[in-house]
């Protein structure tokens, strides 16, 4: 097993700025890299962090494509809480990542095909060079929950009460997440060559120090990562601070 590596920072701005810098490193060696994008409210600043180095710097994303890691299941096209408008409004339309560069999962169609068309897409772009990760209070990992297998490749994910509990509040007013989600699993995560798992904020402090000294274990889908040899974790002092009795600080 791998312990990550640790980039420890006093801030989500500053988790922003290092992962925006560390990816646009990534970025300029790499032109046409793949990258594995992710959704939920840790990234808010991450992206706003990117579109300005694209804003102030010139950091472009011409070659590159992307696959975001999930989508629910049965959302119209459009719908403020589909996880395509979040990419839309918070990075793709300003730094020009066109629909046919930037995917995600075809959740209003048929689910099987669109899994399999998923993987078979990411495989002709030569897999995912840099995969980004935020993690659920549970552990889950895209919407990979508690108890998914680690070898899973894309397929349809049921959401436990806790997580359609604490994505409510990305939906309207009287609106709740659909029950389902289709989902990159946790053997096509493990397959990208570099991945970067982020979290901020007390909240996240339990689910990061049950993902990493542990043995990895189903409970805990972030455990999974220890079998990656290139992780990086960038969190803030907040997420990090249960880990301090463990010897990792
Ligand atoms: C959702 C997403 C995950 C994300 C998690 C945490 O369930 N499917 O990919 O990591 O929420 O989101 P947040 O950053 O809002 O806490």
């Amino acid at each position: 097993m791998t312990k990550p590596d640790f980039q420890v920072l006093a801030s989500p701005s500053a988790v922003a700025e290092a992962l925006a810098n560390h990816m646009a490193r990534a970025l300029r060696a790499e032109p046409a890299i793949t990258l594995g994008l992710a959704t939920g409210k840790t990234f808010l600043p991450i992206y706003a962090a990117l579109v300005a180095l694209h804003r102030t710097t010139g950091l472009s994303f011409e070659g590159a494509h992307s696959f975001n890691l999930d989508e629910y299941i049965g959302l119209v096209p459009g719908h403020p809480a589909s996880f395509r408008h979040y990419m839309e409004e918070n990075l793709f339309r300003h730094v020009g990542l066109s629909a046919d560069r930037a995917l995600l999962p075809e959740a209003n169609g048929d689910p099987e095909a669109a899994c399999l068309a998923y993987e078979r897409a990411i495989s002709a772009r030569g897999g995912i060079d840099l995969q980004l990760l935020g993690i659920g209070r549970n552990g889950h990992i895209g919407f990979n929950e508690p108890g998914s297998a680690f070898d899973g490749r894309t397929q349809v994910a049921r959401l436990t009460p806790s997580t359609i509990a604490a994505n409510t509040s990305d939906f309207p007013p009287g609106e709740v997440p659909p029950p389902e989600a289709i989902t990159m699993g946790i053997g096509t995560i493990l397959a990208a060559r570099e991945i970067v798992l982020v979290a901020t904020g007390a909240g996240k402090a339990e689910a990061l120090a049950r993902a990493f000294p542990a043995a990895p274990h189903q409970d805990c889908p972030a455990s999974a990562l220890q079998r990656h040899a290139h992780v990086t974790v960038f969190c803030d002092e907040a997420a990090f601070g249960a880990m301090r009795g463990e010897g990792q600080g």
